[in-house]
């Protein structure tokens, strides 16, 4: 067989980190070698997000950049949400590309790419509702930790969101899958997994839950942490929250979507709760879960937000004090209903940037004082990888999802290390180790 080469470049959430990894495996088992620059390379592919417009505009500025890297006859080829969301359009807009695929089609990528070899320019966006890629083996790259998808799709219909759009509707994958796609990864010396999908804790198999889910994969001999995302505050049923608490794997943290703090807000994002149910399933997760850190995801300036529901959003930041938030501009995304609200409704660049401005600081100063508590504190830290800022550091994540910087060699990368916090720069902390593990051995 001809050993050929491909490079994948990622963008949007973890699934379509996850996906990246089926491609390279699917493609793996077809003579294709991973490289990791796109000069050279005889597939390039852009695995691509289409969640806000600014998403979209990267991935098109980096396709001009990526056509001049080309060699000659190496393919082109976009995938993920945007190749799903634009399909054909795609095409006509960049004449260098030759494939665009969606996330249910990856399985065609050898055959696609033996046409784009002889001249075709092809588009797959079929939905497969029984698509979980069962015998694909990921191509791994992380050593330390393992994604594991555990449903595609989406089911709710935030009227903001083009994920329904661009994943088709949820399915989950049977939990004997889940499971010895766990086992798999621990006996390649992976401890930790986190599970995915959209709305990972309305996971059901037919058969089981989440609550199963997490029992399950949280037994998997040699797994050390468990971890998944992102939930819908929906989804919480006390089912879920004691499997959480009594599965010892299960790490102290949550990733609980808010968007706003506002009822009104919510009714019009379709979130289909309100506040006062967000902070009851806050409540019912905090008193099960001793520790218990918790993230959110907040956007501002969706279509007719008032002042006073703005305040909203920001009072229940400061009543729940969440560790850490990822905030976003509205960005109307083509097709989905709040492209469909009253024009009068959109809010104005310059208000839009004020709030935006007001809700950073908020969590900020909050994900602060919440950090500054802990110093002192000592916790078991996975070191995961090499700091950015280099020179001996490295860094790692606690069970509940605190970042910490250690000065260390790259060869702790994959220990369990104690380590008591010494100082925070308000997001990251830095610390120093008390006490040394030793990783568990191989299981299996
Ligand atoms: N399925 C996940 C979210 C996936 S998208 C969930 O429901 O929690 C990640 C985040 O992007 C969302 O939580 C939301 O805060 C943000 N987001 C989604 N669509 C957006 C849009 N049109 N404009 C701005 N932010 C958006
Ligand atoms: Fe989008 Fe809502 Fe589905 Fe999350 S739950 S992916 S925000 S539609
Ligand atoms: Fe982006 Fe698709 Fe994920 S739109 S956030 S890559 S599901």
């Amino acid at each position: 067989m001809t050993r050929r080469t491909v490079y994948i470049e990622t963008y949007g959430c973890q699934m379509n980190v996850s996906d990246s990894e089926l491609m390279y495996g699917a493609l793996a088992r077809e003579g294709y070698d991973a490289v990791d620059h796109p000069i050279g390379a005889d597939v390039v592919l852009v695995n691509t997000c289409a969640i806000r417009e600014n998403a979209e505009q990267r991935v098109i500025g980096r396709l001009g950049e990526l056509r001049r890297d080309l060699k000659v006859g190496a393919v082109l080829g976009v995938t993920g949400c945007m190749a799903q969301r634009l399909g054909p359009r795609l095409l006509e807009t960049d004449t260098r590309v030759q494939l665009v695929v969606g996330p249910d089609a990856y399985r065609m990528l050898p055959s696609l790419l033996d046409g784009a070899r002889q001249g075709e320019r092809r588009v797959a966006t079929d939905f497969d509702l029984e698509e979980h890629y069962e015998d694909v083996t990921a191509r791994r790259f992380d050593g330390v930790k393992a994604w594991i998808p555990v449903q595609r799709g989406c089911d709710y219909r935030c009227t903001y969101c083009i994920v329904p759009t661009t994943r088709g509707p949820e399915r989950s994958r049977r939990l004997a899958d889940v499971v010895r796609e766990t086992e798999a990864v621990v006996s390649q010396g992976i401890h930790e997994v986190i599970l995915l999908g959209q709305t990972v804790n309305s996971y059901h198999d037919g058969t089981h839950d989440f609550a199963d889910l997490l029992r399950a994969v949280g037994a998997v001999p040699g797994l050390r942490r468990l971890r998944y995302t992102s939930p819908h505050p929906n989804d919480f049923s006390d089912r879920v929250i004691a499997a959480m608490a009594e599965t010892p794997t299960v790490c102290e943290h949550v990733h609980l979507p808010m968007q706003s703090g506002s009822t009104s807000m919510l009714k019009r994002m379709l979130r289909r709760y309100t506040r006062e149910e967000y902070l009851d399933a806050v409540a019912r997760l905090r008193a099960a879960i001793p520790g218990l850190t918790l993230t959110t995801d907040i956007i501002v300036g969706f279509p007719g937000e008032t002042d006073a529901e703005f305040e909203e959003t920001l009072s229940l930041c400061r009543e729940v004090r969440f560790d850490d938030a990822f905030t976003f501009k509205f960005s109307a995304r083509e097709g989905t209903p709040a492209t469909r609200m009253p024009p009068e409704w959109t809010i104005s660049p310059a208000v839009m940037d004020a709030r935006y401005d007001a809700l950073v600081a908020t969590v900020r100063g909050i994900a602060r004082e919440r950090n500054l508590a802990r110093l002192g504190d000592r916790l078991e830290v996975l070191i995961e990888k090499e700091a950015r800022k280099g020179g001996e550091l490295v860094q790692g994540r606690s069970r509940d999802f605190k970042t910490v910087l250690v000065a260390g060699p790259t060869s702790w990368i994959g220990r369990y290390l104690t380590v008591e916090l010494t100082g925070t720069s308000g997001a990251t902390f830095t610390g120093t180790p008390v006490e040394e593990r030793r990783p568990l051995p191989m299981a299996g």
